[in-house]
């Protein structure tokens, strides 16, 4: 060997030394440096694929991956969702920064709402970064999309008024007058008129009426109302109050008495069939994102219980890495998931965000324990820099699917900020002497 070639081999073993050393601090770490650590990777990521330098301000990537799978587009669901952590960043910090992140998703939305689509209307799930169409074939509509926009600008609505800035809220986000002219008001009026439609569901799949979006909408509406009435827009409050409790009715119907489970989906009228089980974590999800803090449908409420034990032991067993350890269960969407993050031709894994719900749904249903189970999970499967992809091998337990997934990113943050909340109220609980 040349001294060159000995220099080489040398640095080459160095390098696989050094990734070998981080490697195992990182899977050495305790729990708690773990959770702060991957707070610091998952906000990086999640800044990471917002207004991306090729798309316009306030597009949010659902992915930067761009083949196999392609995922850079602007979802309305994901943008959503994860504007929804920039709201709560600015309301706890008031960061300009943040501020700034969340008017230009305002503008963003404002131009997806008046952008002529293939769906015809809001429902229209996916744009271009550069807020142009997307004109291929896609499962279409999806209404989960507009409520879920509806809740997230709302939340930040309530904040700007009670900073005084009624004046921004009624140019911007919600104006009295019809036919609407601003993003919250727009997505209501949508809302509140077209509920009751079939639409796809957020996995893009399945055609027909579901648990997710009817959660979600009904937050959006009754949300709106208390949004409308601070407003002065009485007649829109009570309309959109009148349509809120007509979804309560028709989120009951989906409680399957006979299995005790909450079912994802009724009335199917198209998509992809077989999902026999009806168990869904987009049920625990529209608990997740549809609950408003008014006992309606609570992660307390015994139905919703019953379904995410019943939905954990269909995973518990279904994934081999679930048998190999006695951390929190792997997640997946739904057991008959054939959807690996590349095709369907294969069989589907756990998923990040959904292992990530269950921990989230935990701290919220007064059981820290138990979510701290589930993000053990994430962790034992997290890249050792802190990358979180779509969905984690069922087999090997490896990252797959779309890289740097913002969603998984915000799917995370939220499950930490319910763990912190609730470790807040276990001190407030203990005695100070
Ligand atoms: C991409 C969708 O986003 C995903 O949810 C779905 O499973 C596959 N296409 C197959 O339909
Ligand atoms: C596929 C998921 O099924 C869907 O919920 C999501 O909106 C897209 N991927 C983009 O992340």
């Amino acid at each position: 060997m040349s001294q060159k070639q000995v220099k080489k081999w040398v640095l080459k073993i160095t390098l696989v030394i050094t990734l070998i050393g981080i490697s195992t601090l990182a899977q050495a770490a305790s729990f708690d440096q773990w959770l702060e650590f991957e707070q610091g990777a998952a906000m990086k990521g999640l800044f990471n694929n917002i207004s991306p330098k090729d798309g316009n301000p306030g597009a949010v990537v659902a992915s930067p991956s761009r083949n196999n799978p392609n995922y850079y587009f602007h979802w309305v669901r994901d943008a959503a969702l994860v504007t929804h952590v920039i709201v709560q960043l600015y309301q706890n910090t008031k960061e300009h920064s943040y501020y700034d992140m969340i008017l230009n998703y305002i503008s963003f939305s404002r131009s997806n709402q008046l952008t002529p689509n293939r769906s015809g209307g809001l429902g229209e799930p996916k744009f271009n970064v550069d807020g142009s169409a997307f004109n291929g074939d896609w499962g279409r509509p999806q209404n989960d999309g507009p409520a879920l926009r509806a809740i997230t600008l709302i939340h930040f609505a309530k904040e700007l008024l009670s900073e005084g800035k009624e004046e921004f809220v009624r140019a911007l986000l919600y104006d009295n007058g019809l036919p609407a002219q601003t993003v919250i008001k727009t997505d209501l009026e949508f809302v509140s008129h077209h509920w009751k439609e079939a639409s796809f569901d957020l996995w893009e799949e399945v055609l027909g009426d579901h648990f997710y979006t009817r959660m979600v909408q009904r937050r959006a509406l009754l949300d709106g109302a208390e949004l409308a009435r601070m407003l002065g827009d009485h007649g829109a409050a009570d309309w959109y109050e009148k349509q809120g409790l007509a979804l309560e009715e028709s989120l009951f119907s989906f409680w399957d008495k006979n299995r005790k489970i909450l079912v994802t989906t009724l009335n199917q009228s198209g998509g992809l069939q077989g999902k026999t089980s009806d168990l869904d974590v987009a049920v625990i999800l529209g608990v997740l994102h549809g609950y408003r803090g008014d006992g309606f449908l609570s992660p307390t409420d015994d139905r919703v219980l019953a379904t995410a034990a019943t939905l954990e032991s269909a995973f518990k067993t279904l994934y081999s890495i679930n048998g190999q350890s006695n951390l929190g269960t792997a997640i997946g969407r739904y057991p008959e998931d054939h959807y690996d993050g590349y095709t369907t031709s294969s069989q589907g894994n756990p998923w990040v965000l959904a292992t990530a719900a269950l921990a989230e749904f935990y701290y919220k249903a007064g059981d820290p324990k138990k979510g701290d189970a589930f993000l053990k999970r994430l962790q034992y499967h997290s890249n050792p820099d802190g990358s979180l992809s779509e969905q984690m091998n069922r087999d090997s337990g490896f990252m797959q699917g779309a890289g740097d997934l913002t969603w998984s990113y915000a799917s995370f943050l939220t499950a930490l900020f319910a763990k912190e909340k609730t470790d807040e109220m276990d001190h407030t609980r203990t005695p100070q002497n």
